[in-house]
């Protein structure tokens, strides 16, 4: 491996430069070469002052995570800060790109820092579950402020370079496309002024700027052990001595570096990014270019699929079958995007742009240019099937046609056509402005390069895509069924639905099984056939029970949406536990985990099986971005790992499940 590390001189001035790509992270190699130049650098009489920067596209993105799990090497990276810091001569960080975590922590230990205006810098470590362990806590207090440091580390959000000036975490703003000349001059400058240690500095602020932190997000971070964690240094540094702040900050980083938080959390990061690549599809495989997008259908699926598109600058043409609904679709898409702009997220001119890429029409036809076309009608394979026979004659050579369905057969969907290799399925999830998940159906006919376009354009419109195979409900949905199914055996059984709820809200889900049916709607399917009375759902629906919109579902509802147990539903559950024949009994919790979370694992087993997803992790990021599942208990089946398969198939076992051979070789 070629040394990452090199060093230039410009006169008095040494220049230390890494180029690790992709993000310079600080691994091993570029901490052994930083450390060599800097000695290097403070031996030598003639250098006055010294400079770090990095090459290619930014400046050190963190510490090398893929290290966290391998044996340490020395020096660690909080050792060749220490050194940093302790130059006799000055040291310039000179920032691009994104300065995170241990990057962000190196330029603390310099003594000034300059950045182009583009960069941010932050510490993100938070999102894996971790604090700053690198002196971060104890340095950005002294350096920026303790309210800053507290809102950094919690969050884990950047500051732009503009901020970071204001904040007095960047000392001077480079030229955007001169910053190694400007750090160089920006060096000469310092010299006068002698190396600064940032521990020197006086701690900016109080404990309350911290406790304000903590109580304006108690809801964003319940759950979670690494915002308190991050939080606690940063008190520590408003009453400990540096040194004393330093062991504080090791102490905690340690705790949660050992906790299965973090573990899971840092697995989703590269679950994410993994997600991303397509078996089996080489180099030699090229997207198709995406323009123009069409979407069929305005109402709720269709219109936030819609904005997805224009708020990334790709015009869109919108059709539906009927004025008044063409009208209603679009006039909600400008409410969504108008609310957008009253919260300050984007400009009124945003909401100008987006609206102005929108085409409505009323007729199928004016899709014959777009490069990309999305279904988004109701869910009846005879409508689907129609309307791709008409697309198929309607659309030019190449077009891609996507199915927004989220369980019907795409293959079949696909032979309604000429061109099954240009169908595929884009499950968006509800609401499609917002989800950040989108599976991404390969049909049996599938082309490569399809399938390719498809998963490009999601990056480009900010979601998270995973591939998914052709079965009933793709991966997410298939996995809900048997825990819905179960949650409703449960009832009959004994147990009530704030209680089944309650098991998965505690677990850290955003609602439980009842709370998303109440959500969704009681009465999906029922419309078909109302006169038909077969369960408990059918009877929700018949008294008109139909969830959040009619006020009462499986839960009362007031005005607020406040939902309270229901009498009416309890004697209605009472009622078909007697017609099922089902004993009631004392249900525990340990019961309704093995019961509608075990399952979950199994059908996740199965789909792998069967190679309807491409791998354990894909699994993972559809239930973190699709349903919310909490990200610090990593997925499904990083969950399942952690519970183990032998006390996963043992309670399946125990309810009578069929178990996955996979699962239960794993478990041998
Ligand atoms: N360590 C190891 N690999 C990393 C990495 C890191 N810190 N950051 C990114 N990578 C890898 C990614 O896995 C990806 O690999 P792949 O191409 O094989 O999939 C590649 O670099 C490119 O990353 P992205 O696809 O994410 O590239 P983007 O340009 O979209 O984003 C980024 C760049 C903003 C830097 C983003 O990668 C990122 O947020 N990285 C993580 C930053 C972070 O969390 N830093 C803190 C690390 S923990 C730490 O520093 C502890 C310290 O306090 C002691």
């Amino acid at each position: 491996m070629t040394d990452p590390i090199r060093a230039e001189r410009d006169g008095d001035i040494a220049v230390i430069i890494s180029n690790n790509p992709p993000v310079n992270a600080l691994g091993a190699a570029v901490r052994i070469g930083l450390d060599r130049e800097l000695k290097a650098a403070l031996a030598d009489d003639s250098v006055k002052a010294i400079v770090i920067r990095c090459d290619g596209r930014t400046f050190f993105a963190g510490a090398d995570i893929t290290e966290f799990t391998k044996p340490p090497v020395e020096p660690m990276l909080n050792v060749v800060i220490d050194a940093i810091e302790a130059a006799t001569k000055p040291v310039i960080a000179a920032i691009h790109g994104t300065a995170l975590g241990g990057g962000c922590e190196v330029t603390l230990g310099c003594h000034y820092r300059i950045a182009v205006p583009s960069a941010k810098i932050g510490v993100p470590e938070v999102k894996l579950g971790l604090l700053p362990g690198a002196g971060g806590t104890q340095r950005l207090p002294r350096v920026a402020s303790v309210a800053a440091a507290a809102e950094m580390c919690s969050s884990g959000t950047p500051v732009s370079a503009k901020k970071a000036f204001e904040i007095g975490l960047v000392d001077k703003l480079a030229g955007e496309d001169s910053l190694a000349a400007d750090a160089i001059a920006f060096a000469r400058e310092c010299i006068a002024k002698g190396a600064r240690p940032s521990r020197d500095l006086p701690v900016k602020g109080t404990a309350d700027d911290v406790k304000a932190v903590a109580e304006a997000n108690a809801r964003k971070f319940k759950g979670f052990d690494a915002p308190a964690a991050n939080l606690r240094c940063v008190e520590a540094a408003t009453r400990l001595p540096f040194d004393e702040g330093i062991a504080f900050e090791r102490a905690e980083f340690m705790k949660l570096m050992m906790g299965s938080q973090s573990a899971a959390q840092r697995h989703i990061f590269f679950a994410e990014r993994q997600a991303a690549k397509i078996d089996g599809i080489g180099e030699d495989v090229k997207a198709r270019p995406i323009a123009k997008v069409g979407v069929i259908g305005a109402g709720t699926m269709g219109g936030g699929i819609s904005m997805n598109f224009l708020s990334a600058g790709i015009p869109v043409t919108i059709v539906e079958m009927q004025q008044d609904a063409l009208d209603r679709g679009t006039g909600t898409m400008r409410k969504n995007y108008e609310a957008t702009a009253a919260k300050g997220r984007i400009k009124p001119e945003q909401v100008e742009a987006a609206m102005g890429a929108l085409t409505p029409t009323l007729k199928l036809e004016d899709l014959a240019d777009c490069d990309l076309i999305i279904e988004a009608v109701y869910e009846s394979m005879d409508v689907k099937k129609d309307i791709f026979g008409k697309l198929d004659k309607i659309c030019k050579p190449g077009a891609i046609l996507a199915s927004n369905t989220s369980y019907l057969d795409v293959d079949e969907i696909a032979a309604s056509t000429s061109r099954p290799q240009d169908v595929l399925g884009m499950h968006f999830f509800s609401p499609a402005n917002v989800m950040k998940l989108l599976e991404v159906v390969r049909g049996e006919k599938t082309a490569p390069d399809a399938l390719l376009t498809a998963m490009g354009i999601a990056k480009k419109i900010g979601k998270v895509a995973v591939v998914a195979g052709v079965c009933h409900g793709f991966i997410g949905n298939r996995m809900l069924m048997p825990r819905q199914v179960e949650a409703m055996k449960l009832l009959m059984e004994g147990a009530t639905p704030e209680q089944i709820d309650k098991v998965h809200t505690d677990f850290g889900m955003p609602m439980g099984p009842f709370q998303m049916s109440d959500l969704a709607g009681v009465d999906i399917g029922w419309h078909r056939d109302p006169n038909r009375i077969e369960n408990l759902r059918d009877e929700l629906a018949a008294a008109g029970r139909w969830g959040q919109k009619t006020g009462k579902g499986f839960y009362d509802y007031d005005d607020k949406r406040r939902p309270t147990p229901s009498a009416e539903v309890q004697g209605m559950i009472d009622t078909w536990s007697v017609k099922t024949g089902a004993t009631k009994r004392a249900i525990t919790e340990e019961e309704i985990i093995e019961r509608t979370l075990y399952p979950m694992v199994n059908e996740g087993y199965l789909i792998l099986e069967e190679g309807k997803a491409q791998r354990a992790s894909d699994i993972d990021v559809v239930w973190i971005y699709g349903y919310g599942w909490p990200v610090y208990r990593g997925g499904p089946m990083f969950w399942g790992d952690l519970e183990g398969a032998k006390k996963i198939v043992a309670g399946l076992e125990k309810h009578g499940f069929a178990v996955a051979k996979s699962l239960k070789a794993k478990a041998a």
